[in-house]
């Protein structure tokens, strides 16, 4: 069942669920997803990312987790992650995304409300949901130069006001892209963001988060959990070990079928700590 982020949102319940949101590089971690999902009987949100897009092009990658979200049997939202343009965002809908991420949150607040209201306005009439980031959630991946800001309360709900976003990402202590866990999170600044907000509130980059402050994530007002790498690592770890076991095998069907299980059984690990 195909849905837009809005409608998948109000799935939740502020301070008892969230929806899990998942990158997903192809066919084989986005099946795994919905399988996890299905199996629990959870909506779940499958995203591109630009890494994605940038690999495959927005109709490839969108066309296979949209075919996958039409015959699932719970409720998948299709989205595009961090967007830095409004073009990329325009590929994604004609792509047939249900919805989209603008990241203009390194720019300043008045030129991140022009453009989110921009892509609001284009995705709107196509009944497609727009997610937009005010503060910035950085990267522990030096790559990625990125100025990490904690959300402001007062600013997001004029952000979320003046925009008219479907939900807000906001900026609370997580950080992209960790491989352990253990970031330090403000839940009073979550607090007073989730009290100002009526719009469901993000949580980015939630690799790195506990699993005790992931379920308190929740509690305290998230209704969307990012979560990448931990299924990337998912993936690749358990693919080396494959190759490493299997000298001989170079059949890449056998090889990802162990992979597959992996990720299915951290996306359920994920999916249960939040909902
Ligand atoms: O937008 C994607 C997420 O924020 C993923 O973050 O890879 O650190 O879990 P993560
Ligand atoms: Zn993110």
């Amino acid at each position: 069942m195909l849905y837009n982020l809005k409608e998948i949102l109000q799935l939740s319940q502020k301070g008892k669920n969230a929806v899990a949101a998942f990158n997903v590089f192809g066919y084989e971690d986005a099946y795994a997803v919905v399988q996890a999902a299905e199996k629990l009987n959870k909506p779940v949100i499958l995203m591109a990312n630009r890494d994605a897009i940038a690999h495959m092009g927005a109709q490839i990658i969108g066309s296979i987790i949209l075919q996958l979200a039409e015959k699932s049997t719970v409720p998948v939202c299709v989205h595009l992650d961090h967007s830095l343009t409004v073009e990329a965002v325009g590929d994604a809908i004609e792509a047939g995304f249900t919805s989209v991420m603008i990241d203009a949150s390194q720019l300043p607040f008045e030129e991140n409300v022009a453009v989110t209201r921009q892509v609001v306005e284009m995705a709107r009439p196509k009944n497609v949901s727009v997610e937009a980031e005010i503060g910035s959630v950085g990267y522990s991946d030096s790559n990625m130069r990125t100025n990490a800001v904690f959300t402001d309360p007062e600013q997001a709900k004029q952000f979320a006001q003046v925009t008219g976003a479907d939900a807000v990402a906001v900026a609370v202590g997580t950080v992209h892209r960790m491989v352990t866990q253990g970031v330090n999170l403000q839940f009073d600044r979550l607090d007073q963001i989730s009290g100002l907000l009526e719009v469901p509130i993000v949580i980015h980059g939630s690799t790195g988060v506990s699993d005790d402050d992931l379920s308190r994530l929740v509690r305290h007002g998230a209704q969307k959990i990012n979560l990448g790498t931990t299924l990337r690592m998912a993936f690749g770890n358990t693919l080396r070990k494959q190759v490493e076991e299997n000298p001989k095998e170079f059949d890449r069907i056998r090889l990802f079928s162990k992979c597959m299980e992996a990720v299915q059984e951290k996306a359920e690990e994920k999916i249960n700590l939040i909902s």
